[in-house]
């Protein structure tokens, strides 16, 4: 028996149930703490087994989840004693002591799985590790259908007690309002995600000659992003800019929008007016906490560094990073793209025309970035 093993039980043995209380509740601290604030489920997941497994001294903790389309519980499970190499469990939603649980929403302790007729020896041979110990608990909360299973194990025969199923059947409902809270955050991202590309590409349907113009100045703002370090944050919000950011020509009339040739000073001057629109549209959408300032972001495309653009002609001190790169993915692409009355410039004469207005006008970080991104000039050879 180990050091640590030895400790905890003699703690067990002379517990009062006080004693057990403190334990638990000071366990279920831990767990809401670790979990509390993970939103997302590739982080979550590892989060949970780290924190069962260091709870119960366990060798290690699977979570399978429910898969209703193939009615399969699904895990990621360590191979052998190497934690770092995971491989894909799938089992029979009602085979096993997995299937078990889940179809009886009863939790199991097992002393020795050798000596329980529905342990899977097939699993421990494909997974390269044998537990003898185990508790296996459904994780569900309220009125819900149970979300999958977890699953505690260790080599040693009864490591486990029946303190032990307690307070794992509490960190389960814990688990499971996590799993919940995560499932929910990343449906509203999916919904928020699909409302702003068809968003975008009603708009960008509006003018045949332009499409997909929002959807390219949003790679190519992402492209930017990525060749100068951005964090996966700022990549995400400059994505949804891009996407977003030419919203204010719902306003402008179709006459300018569709013109075959091109556009005179007056109608021009009209067109100007979509940056500020978009300003006034975006403005009134109540985003989440990491698109803040996504409006100002996205309406700021047309600002030159020295101030000579629109629609405030603003300067480099009030242009941040994301401004500037949407600045540099929109005018390359509005160039390169094919218009009615025009076909879109080459490459090299959209760069030679970037390269006059940079640096006074355009980035020079975002402007290498942008050619790192599209492998320019090893394009032109290519
Ligand atoms: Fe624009
Ligand atoms: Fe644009």
């Amino acid at each position: 028996m180990r050091e640590h093993d030895f400790g905890r039980r003699l703690t067990q043995e002379l517990s009062t149930p006080q004693t057990d209380s403190q334990r638990h509740l000071e366990a279920m601290v831990q767990v809401s703490r670790a979990l509390g604030t993970i939103m997302d489920m590739g982080q979550l997941i590892p989060a949970i087994l780290k924190q069962v497994t260091h709870t119960f001294c366990a060798d290690r903790s699977s979570l399978f989840l429910y898969d209703s389309e193939n009615d399969q519980l699904c895990a990621q499970v360590a191979e052998g004693l190497d934690e770092q190499r995971t491989m894909e469990l799938r089992l029979p939603a009602d085979q096993g002591i997995v299937g078990q649980v889940f179809q009886t929403h009863e939790n199991r302790l097992i002393a020795d799985t050798w000596k329980d007729p529905h342990f899977a020896k097939r699993v421990a041979k494909a997974t390269g590790y044998v537990p003898r110990s185990m508790m296996v608990c459904p994780v569900f909360h309220g009125i819900h259908n149970v979300t999958g299973v977890i699953q505690v194990l260790h080599s040693d025969s009864d490591h486990f007690h029946e303190t032990d199923m307690g307070l794992l059947e509490a960190i389960a409902v814990q688990i499971a309002i996590s799993l919940e809270n995560a499932q929910l955050y990343e449906k509203q991202k999916r919904q928020f995600s699909s409302f702003v590309r068809a968003f975008s590409t009603a708009l960008d349907a509006r003018d045949p000659s332009t499409q997909e113009h929002s959807l390219n100045v949003a790679n190519l703002a992402q492209g930017i992003g990525y060749h100068l370090g951005l964090d996966f944050h700022v990549l995400d919000r400059l994505r949804v800019a891009g996407l977003l950011h030419d919203v204010g020509k719902i306003g402008t009339p179709e006459a300018i929008l569709k013109k075959p040739s091109k556009l005179d000073p007056d109608e021009f001057a009209i067109m100007k007016e979509h940056a500020a629109y978009s300003l006034q549209i975006l403005s009134q959408i109540e985003f989440a906490d990491e698109y803040k300032d996504l409006a100002m972001i996205a309406s700021l495309h047309h600002e030159k560094l020295d101030g000579s653009g629109y629609p405030f002609g603003h300067t480099a001190d009030a242009l941040n990073i994301e401004t500037r790169i949407l600045a540099v993915a929109d005018i390359y692409h509005a160039m390169t793209q094919d218009r009615v009355y025009r076909n879109g410039m080459p490459m090299a004469k959209a760069f030679d025309i970037i390269n006059d207005m940079t640096p006074h006008q355009l980035d020079g970080d975002c402007v290498r970035a942008l050619k790192q991104f599209l492998g320019y000039p090893n394009q032109l050879a290519a």
